[in-house]
């Protein structure tokens, strides 16, 4: 079967700039994220690891995403998590029980060891500050260790540790999930409020430079009327999370439609929060610091965490793509979550690894999707049937209302360096949908796609199948582009140079 679309590109019509730090990542202290997949210190397979112990096949696959930020080191973990003990000569650091995912930690990959990693791969490091069993001093202890180049005794510590320049952390967010009663030291949103704002008042007393991220919650709920309200004139970007997933296929390529919806929201809650609070030009954008596909019931082991990816989660991937590039006035940062072996594109075993689908759209977006997000004139068909939308927030009755129409084609598009790039998923289960891209102004007669593809929307791939599922790239003329075949759930991303 085949349907019609269209999609109109006028390179003037630019929404906003995309963010390079869009395309951030995140690492906890969980399952094997980062013993077994940013380090192996036992590793005996030679070439794998380096002599400081990273895995090298990881640090090539994260490398290739160009990710200018890096959470770390949750999550639910830094609700628990005493960042002097991960400082120090290895044998001296405590090993201690974990109260987040209820395991042990052995403290032998710490502050040091991350800002190093980061170095290494050529990203920022982002600190999370622990809100739960942590204490202001401890925040303002870790800061000077990791920004200070006076002559005190944080600062001196990292010295002697090794450390002689201070590594100038810019990113600092106050606390994770604190709202969540799951977490360690779960707090009321006027509590928090009041917590955090006496936080940030300290930390930029010690560091006037960094920039802080308040805890946010889906975006759309009371905690984040009342949290923005409460610090708009303290921070400087505030945090959403959202994991999206159905084991039905529309149900799962439709769900970020609900993120989209909540960035819609929370930056009108900003504004609010803006006039109410009288500081109209305080610059505070949105930090998406944990998103992806993800349904713990699904994932095999008792954290759920090892989630194996389809076709039908790289096509939701791709709507989550297209969603941080329509929205990108809003988004300062968003952080895929994670970034290997928990929730993630990367996996590995003790002596390979292998990429999952949804690394295939989203390293797409990373090299492609930036510049000036473009606003586009899309037609096609309308999927009718229930969505993910609704599902996923059924817990909140009135957003319902304000679902958008879903349809099957799911495109953005950026303009850089000379190219308009565009993203299109197309989400028909059956259809291919052939649509005419027309375009303002002129362009050069050869346009490269980018095709993430397979007949199965089942398929995945396994570290004895690695490229099942991947990206082929190809040529076309930019006449064919009057009437492109998007085939049926597909993804691709279309380069057009500009003449
Ligand atoms: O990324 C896994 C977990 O999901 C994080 O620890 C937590 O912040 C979220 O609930």
């Amino acid at each position: 079967k085949s349907s019609k679309g269209l999609i109109k590109v006028d390179p003037c019509r630019v929404v906003g700039t995309v963010d390079d730090k869009t395309y951030s990542g995140f690492l906890e202290h969980m399952g094997r994220c980062i013993y077994e997949g940013i380090v192996d210190y036992d590793c005996k397979v030679p070439g794998l690891t380096n002599d400081k112990g990273y895995r090298l096949d990881v640090a090539k696959a994260l490398k290739d995403l160009e990710m200018p930020v890096v959470r770390y080191p949750g999550g639910n973990f830094v609700s628990s998590y005493h960042w002097m003990d991960g400082v120090g000569p290895k044998e001296n650091r405590p090993r201690r029980p974990e109260l987040a995912w209820l395991g042990e930690e052995s403290n032998h990959f710490g502050t040091d060891e991350f800002m190093e990693w980061c170095e290494f791969i050529g990203t920022e490091p982002y600190l999370c500050l622990n809100m739960g069993t942590g204490t202001l001093d401890e925040a303002l202890a870790w800061l000077e260790y990791c920004n200070s180049d006076r002559n005190t005794y944080y600062a001196n510590l990292r010295r002697k540790n090794g450390h002689e320049k201070p590594y100038n952390v810019k990113y600092w967010s106050l606390g994770n999930e604190v709202w969540g009663p799951w977490q360690v030291g779960q707090m009321t949103a006027e509590d928090y409020s009041k917590t955090a704002f006496q936080w940030a008042k300290a930390l930029k007393l010690l560091d006037p430079s960094i920039k802080l991220v308040a805890c946010g919650c889906n975006g759309f709920s009371e905690w984040d009327y009342t949290v923005t309200q409460a610090l708009i004139s303290q921070i400087d970007y505030y945090s959403i999370h959202d994991y999206t997933s159905s084991s039905d296929y529309y149900k799962n390529v439709t769900c970020p439609a609900a993120a989209e919806r909540a960035i819609q929201i929370t930056s009108k809650l900003i504004d609010l929060a803006k006039i109410t609070q009288k500081v109209p030009n305080r610059n505070v954008k949105i930090c998406f610091d944990e998103w992806n596909v993800w349904d713990p019931d699904r994932a095999p082991g008792h954290l759920g965490a090892e989630e194996k990816y389809t076709l039908s989660d790289a096509i939701a991937v791709a709507a989550w793509g297209n969603l941080f590039i329509r929205q990108a006035p809003h988004v300062g940062m968003a952080n895929i979550a994670q970034c290997v072996n928990v929730i993630a594109p990367v996996m590995t075993t003790g002596t390979d690894s292998f990429l999952q689908t949804i690394y295939h759209p989203f390293l797409l977006f990373c090299k492609y999707m930036r510049g000036e997000s473009l606003n586009l004139h899309v037609e096609g068909p309308v999927y009718t049937g229930e969505t993910g939308f609704s599902d996923h927030v059924d817990y909140m009755a009135w957003i319902k209302d304000i679902e958008p129409a879903l349809m099957l084609l799911d495109v953005s598009a950026t303009k850089k360096d000379g190219y308009i790039n565009i993203a299109v998923a197309n989400r028909s289960l059956d259809e291919d949908l052939t649509t005419s891209i027309v375009f303002e102004g002129d362009y050069q007669e050869i346009v490269t796609t980018y095709t993430v593809y397979h007949d199965d929307i089942a398929a995945s791939n396994t570290i004895d199948n690695k490229e099942v599922v991947s990206i082929k790239e190809a040529t076309c003329k930019f006449e064919d582009l009057k009437a492109y075949t998007f085939k049926k759930h597909s993804f691709v991303l279309l380069r057009v140079a500009i003449a």
